[in-house]
C-alpha cells in the first residue's frame, strides 16, 4: 500500500462514510459551476466531484459530457461549429474560445436525470470551470476556512481522447497533479477499467483508483479490480433488492468488494430519485449509512447526506 494512501486513509474516520459532492452541490445550482463547488464546500462535503475532459488545446475542463450544447450556450455562440453528427465537441474548441460561453441546467436530450425546475440559477451567466482553477478553488477555501475538503476527479471517456489526441489522459492528469499541492485527499475514479490499469501499471499513480460499475459485474471481475483499483463506484441500483418479504437485502456486491479489499462509493443519492430498492431519501441513507455501511456515497445534496451520516455518527458515540 502507498505512502500517500495511508496518509489518506488516516485522514478519514473509516467507520464514517465520506460524503462526496457529486458535480458538486448539484441538487441545488447548475452543475460544475464556481458556485455549486463552493456551496459544496459550505455545506461540509468531505470530497467534491470534478468530471473531466480535455480542450483542443490540452486543458482539463471540469464538465460531464464531452458534448458541450446540453450544458453550455455554445449553439448561440459557436453555431457553424457542429460535426456531421450536430453534436458540438469540448475536443475542438481551444480555452479561449470555451471561456466564451456561459453554462446553464442541463437540457432534457440525453439528460440522466430529471430536470428540476426550481434549481437556482437556470442559466446565471456562469463559466466553464478549468479543472486547474477549481483545484485552486478548493485549495483556498480550505485554507480560509480551515478545512480539508478533498477532490474527486472523474476521467471522462478516455478512449475517445486517445483516439482524438493520441495521447493519455490519465498521463496527462498526473503531469497537473503534480503541481498542485491536494495530492493527500485525492481520488481519481473512471468507467474504463484499461484506463485505471494503465494508471496503476505502467504510470505506477499513487493516488487511489476508484472503478465505477454501471452495471453488475461478471464473476471475478470484483477480484480483477482489486488488483488495479482501491475501490468501486457503483450504481446504487447494483447494491440491493427487495425480497418477497419487501424488506431490503444486499446483492452481495458490498461485500464482495470487502472482501476483495475495495472502498465501496455508490452514486449517485438524489431527493427526487431513488433507487428502485429504496422509497425515500431517508430510506436510501439509512440502508447505506447503517445497513450496508458503505465508505462513503455521491450525493447531488451534500448537506443531506453530511445531515444523515453526522447523525448516525453521533447516536454511536
Ligand atoms: O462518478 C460517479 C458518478 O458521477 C458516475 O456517474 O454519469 O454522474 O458521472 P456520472
Ligand atoms: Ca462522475
Amino acid at each position: 500500500m502507498s505512502l500517500v494512501f495511508v496518509l489518506l486513509l488516516s485522514f478519514i474516520d473509516p467507520s464514517r462514510p465520506i460524503v462526496i459532492a457529486h458535480r458538486g452541490a448539484s441538487g441545488y445550482v447548475v452543475e460544475h459551476t464556481e458556485a455549486a463547488k463552493t456551496l459544496a464546500h459550505a455545506q461540509g462535503a468531505d470530497y467534491i466531484e470534478q468530471d473531466v475532459v480535455l480542450s483542443k488545446d490540452g486543458e482539463f475542463i471540469v464538465t460531464h459530457d464531452i458534448t458541450m450544447e446540453e450544458t453550455t450556450n455554445v449553439e448561440q455562440r459557436f453555431s457553424d461549429r457542429a460535426r456531421k453528427d450536430g453534436r458540438y465537441y469540448f475536443a475542438d474548441f481551444d480555452w479561449q474560445e470555451i471561456q466564451q460561453l456561459t453554462m446553464h441546467e442541463r437540457t432534457q436530450r440525453g439528460s440522466d436525470r430529471p430536470a428540476l425546475p426550481n434549481r437556482f440559477p437556470n442559466d446565471a451567466g456562469q463559466r466553464v470551470v478549468r479543472l486547474a482553477d477549481e483545484l485552486q478553488l478548493i485549495s483556498g477555501l480550505n485554507k480560509t476556512t480551515n478545512k480539508n475538503t478533498g477532490i474527486y476527479i472523474e476521467l471522462k471517456s478516455p478512449a475517445f481522447h486517445k483516439k482524438e489526441f493520441g495521447t493519455s489522459m490519465g498521463e496527462a492528469l498526473l503531469k497537473l497533479l503534480a503541481t498542485h499541492e491536494v495530492h493527500d485527499r485525492c481520488f481519481i475514479q473512471c468507467f474504463e477499467m484499461e484506463e485505471l490499469r494503465d494508471l496503476h501499471d505502467r504510470l505506477h499513480c499513487k493516488l487511489p483508483l476508484i472503478a465505477l460499475l454501471g452495471r453488475r459485474p461478471a464473476d471475478g471481475d470484483v477480484e480483477n479490480i482489486a488488483k488495479f483499483a482501491q475501490g468501486i463506484g457503483p450504481s446504487l441500483e447494483l447494491l440491493a433488492t427487495r425480497n418477497a418479504n419487501n424488506e431490503i437485502e444486499t446483492t452481495g456486491l458490498v461485500e464482495a468488494a470487502r472482501k476483495s479489499g475495495l472502498k465501496i462509493h455508490p452514486y449517485t443519492v438524489r431527493k427526487h430519485q431513488q433507487p428502485r430498492w429504496s422509497n425515500s431519501l431517508d430510506e436510501t441513507h439509512k440502508v447505506l449509512v447503517e445497513q450496508l455501511k458503505v465508505d462513503g456515497f455521491f450525493t447531488d445534496y451534500p448537506d443531506l447526506g453530511r445531515a444523515a451520516v453526522d447523525a448516525v455518527s453521533a447516536t454511536q458515540r
